[in-house]
C-alpha cells in the first residue's frame, strides 16, 4: 500500500502487512490503464488521489460455501494479522485503502487548505470565545485563522502537496487552533468548523436554496461544451425546480421501492458470481475455498451495473467474461476526472482551457468520455420507451414494468429531454466510485473486526430467513447493515466537507458570521473527533443503534452523520448508495461469505 495512503488512515506500517500485499499481486493499477485509456502521454501523476491504485490486493479467501463450521483457517488479513474465518465462505479483505479525499458527484472542494504556517492565531479551543464562554460577541475577523494571504498559502499548499491530505490537515489545524478556524486558499476563503452543535446552526441557516461551492471545472466543462447542467451545478430557483422533480424518482419511499429489486439482482448475482469464482481459482483450505484478489476492478463494476440497471431499467452485462471495453472506458473516466479536480479548484479552468493546459485537457477529455458514454445509453433508452410507446405501452413499459429513473423521467414529461440528459450523466458519473470506495472499506473493516463481521453476519442470516427472500423486509430487520454504512462513511467519508453559504449572519462559537460567507462542516475531524464519539477509532457498527445516536457530545443530535450532507440540498443518490450498499454487504454476509 502506498505510503500516502497508509498515512491517511493510520493502516499498518507492518513489513508483513507489504509483503502480503506483494503477495496478493495487486491486481490493477486503474489510474495507469486510466491514463493510458484516456491518453497515452499523460503521466500517472494522480496516484496520490486514487483510491484505486491504493487496492493492491484483496484476499477472498473463500471458506465452505453452506459448509461446516470449524475453526478459522487464519487467512492473512488487513494490516497483516490472521483474519479468523467465521464459517461459510471466507472473504478475506487485504488491504482496504483509502478513500480519494474528494470525490464524485459528492466531491467537496474542501477548497481551504494551507500549511499551519500559522499567523495571529488566536486559538479557540476552551478559550473565552469557546462556545458557551459567557464573553460578549467576537468579530470575524477574531476568528483563528492559518494564515492571512491565500496566495501564500496556496503557493505553500502546492509545494508541499497538501492536495493530497487535505483531511488531515484539517484534523491537525483542528487541534492546534480549536472547533473553527478561518482559512483563505488563492481567492477562496471559508471558515471550518466540526462540532455538531455548530454545524446545525450552520444548516438552520441555509435558506430555501442551499448553495455548496461551486465545482468550477466541472462548471467551465458544461460550459464550453455547451451542456446544460443538472443539479449537481445549479442553484437558486432553477435547481430547486429541477430537483423537486428528481426527488420523485430518487428519493421518496415509492420511488425506492421501485428500483430496490434492481439493485438487488445486481448484489446477488455480484455475490453468486464471487462464490463461483472463489470456489473455483480458490485454494482448499481446511475451511474451505481462499482466494486472494483486488477487489476494485469488480467492485467498480459491480457499481456502474447497480447504478445503470437503476438509471436504464437495464443490465449492462459487466459481470459476463468479457465485458464492454466502454463501460470499462468509462469507469477510468470518472477516475481521471476526479483526480484532476482538486488541482483545478484554484487555478482558473477558463484561462487553462484557452492555453490548452494538458491538466485541462485531461479533465475535459474525461469528462467527455463520460457524456458520450451516458449520451449512447440514454439514446438507447430513448429508442426503447419510444418504441414501447409506440405499441401503446406507454413509456413506462408493460403495466407495472419499471424502466428505470430516465423512462420515469420521461413518462411524466416534465423535465425537458435536455435536462433529463444532464441529469441522468450526473447521476452517472456521481454513481460509481461514491459507493464502490465506501464498499472495499467496510469489506476492509469487517476483515480487520471478526466479532463485528460475526454480529452482522448473525443478524442478516436472521433478518434474511424471517424476510423469506423479500430484500426489502431483510434491510429492515437488519439494522446493523444500516449502522456499517454509517460507520464507514464516519470512518472514511467520500468528500470531507459539506458546504453552505448561510443566507443569514450567524454566531457560531460566539463568532460572528456574516451571511455569505463560505462555511464547511469537516467531516472526516468530526468522524474521529473524541469529543464527539466515543472511542472514535472503533469501529463499531453498533454505536448508531440507541446508545450513541441521541444528544452526545458536541451536541447538536443528528448532526453527527452528515457524509449525504443535510436538507434539501442533501445526496440525490443517497438512497440509492445506502440500499445498493446494504444490499451487497446483506449478500455477502447471508451467503456464508467471510472477509
Ligand atoms: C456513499 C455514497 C455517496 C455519498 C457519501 C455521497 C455524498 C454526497 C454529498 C456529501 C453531497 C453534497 C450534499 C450537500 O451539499 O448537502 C452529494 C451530492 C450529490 N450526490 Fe452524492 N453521495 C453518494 C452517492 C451518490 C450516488 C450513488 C449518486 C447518483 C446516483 C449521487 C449523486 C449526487 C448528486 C447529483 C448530488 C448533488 C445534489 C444537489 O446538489 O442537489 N451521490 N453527495
Amino acid at each position: 500500500m502506498r505510503d500516502h495512503f497508509r498515512k491517511k488512515y493510520q493502516l499498518s506500517k507492518s513489513s508483513k502487512d507489504t509483503s502480503h500485499l506483494s503477495a496478493a499481486q495487486g491486481k490493477v493499477a486503474l489510474p495507469r490503464q486510466l491514463a493510458k485509456l484516456i491518453g497515452p502521454e499523460t503521466p500517472a501523476k494522480d496516484d496520490g488521489y486514487s483510491l484505486l491504485s491504493a487496492f493492491q490486493g484483496l484476499n477472498f479467501n473463500m471458506g465452505m460455501l453452506g459448509g461446516k463450521q470449524t475453526k478459522s483457517s487464519t487467512p492473512m488479513s488487513v494490516n497483516g494479522e490472521a483474519c479468523k474465518g467465521i464459517q461459510g465462505m471466507c472473504v478475506s479483505v487485504r488491504q482496504a485503502a483509502c478513500v480519494r479525499i474528494q470525490r464524485g458527484m459528492c466531491v467537496c472542494p474542501a477548497g481551504t487548505v494551507a500549511g499551519i504556517g500559522v499567523e495571529g492565531v488566536t486559538p479557540a479551543r476552551g478559550g473565552p470565545a469557546g462556545r458557551g464562554g459567557g464573553r460578549g460577541l467576537r468579530r470575524f475577523e477574531e476568528i483563528p485563522h492559518t494564515g492571512s494571504s491565500g496566495w501564500l498559502n496556496l503557493v505553500k499548499f502546492w509545494r508541499e502537496d497538501r492536495f493530497k491530505l487535505l483531511h488531515k490537515h484539517m484534523e491537525r489545524t483542528f487541534n492546534t487552533l480549536g472547533p473553527i478556524y478561518r482559512e483563505r486558499l488563492g481567492t477562496q476563503s471559508t471558515v471550518n468548523i466540526l462540532l455538531p452543535s455548530d454545524i446545525s446552526e450552520l444548516f438552520r441557516s441555509e435558506g430555501l436554496h442551499p448553495r455548496r461551492m461551486t465545482l468550477q471545472p466541472w462548471a467551465t466543462h458544461r460550459e464550453t461544451r455547451q451542456h446544460s447542467k443538472g443539479v449537481f451545478l445549479k442553484n437558486g430557483a432553477e435547481w430547486r425546480a429541477d430537483r423537486l422533480l428528481l426527488n420523485r424518482e430518487v428519493m421518496m419511499a415509492p420511488a425506492v421501492r421501485r428500483f430496490l429489486p434492481l439493485l438487488d439482482e445486481v448484489a446477488r448475482d455480484f455475490c453468486r458470481l464471487l462464490a463461483t469464482r472463489v470456489e473455483k481459482e480458490g485454494g482448499k483450505e481446511e475451511r474451505g475455498h481462499s482466494l486472494t484478489i483486488d477487489p476494485s476492478p469488480d467492485l467498480f463494476r459491480f457499481a456502474l451495473e447497480a447504478s445503470c440497471h437503476v438509471l436504464y431499467g437495464e443490465r449492462i452485462g459487466l459481470f459476463s467474461t468479457s465485458p464492454s471495453q466502454e463501460s470499462q472506458k468509462f469507469i477510468f473516466a470518472v477516475e481521471r476526472m476526479l483526480a484532476t479536480t482538486p488541482p483545478l479548484l484554484y487555478l482558473p479552468p477558463r484561462l487553462l482551457w484557452r492555453l490548452g493546459a494538458p491538466l485541462w485537457t485531461q479533465h475535459a477529455t474525461a469528462w467527455d468520455i463520460i457524456f458520450s458514454h451516458a449520451e449512447k445509453r440514454i439514446q438507447r433508452g430513448v429508442q426503447r420507451l419510444r418504441s414501447t410507446q409506440a405499441a401503446g405501452g406507454g413509456s413506462g413499459g408493460a403495466e407495472g414494468e419499471f424502466t428505470g429513473i430516465l423512462g420515469q423521467l420521461m413518462d411524466k414529461g416534465q423535465l425537458s429531454l435536455e435536462l433529463i440528459r444532464a441529469n441522468i450523466t450526473e447521476l452517472m458519473a456521481g454513481g460509481v466510485d461514491t459507493t464502490a470506495v465506501p464498499l472495499q472499506f467496510a469489506l476492509y473493516e469487517l476483515g480487520r473486526n471478526p466479532a463485528v463481521q460475526e454480529q452482522v453476519r448473525g443478524q442478516v442470516k436472521a433478518a434474511w430467513a424471517r424476510a423469506g427472500g423479500d430484500a426489502h423486509k431483510a434491510l429492515q430487520g437488519a439494522p446493523l447493515l444500516k449502522g456499517l454504512v454509517k460507520e464507514t462513511l464516519r470512518l472514511y467519508p467520500v468528500g470531507i466537507t459539506v458546504q453552505r453559504y448561510p443566507v443569514r449572519d450567524i454566531i457560531i462559537q460566539n463568532y460572528h458570521i456574516p451571511a455569505g460567507t463560505c462555511v464547511q462542516a469537516c467531516l472526516y475531524p468530526l468522524g474521529r473527533s473524541r469529543d464527539v464519539f466515543q472511542d472514535p477509532e472503533r469501529f463499531d457498527p453498533g454505536r448508531w443503534g440507541t446508545q450513541e445516536s441521541g444528544e452526545g457530545a458536541g451536541g447538536g443530535g443528528g448532526f453527527r452523520s452528515l457524509a449525504f450532507g443535510f436538507g434539501a440540498r442533501q445526496c440525490v443518490g443517497r438512497r440509492i448508495a445506502e440500499n445498493e450498499m446494504q444490499l451487497l454487504l446483506m449478500h455477502v454476509s447471508e451467503g456464508g461469505m467471510e472477509v
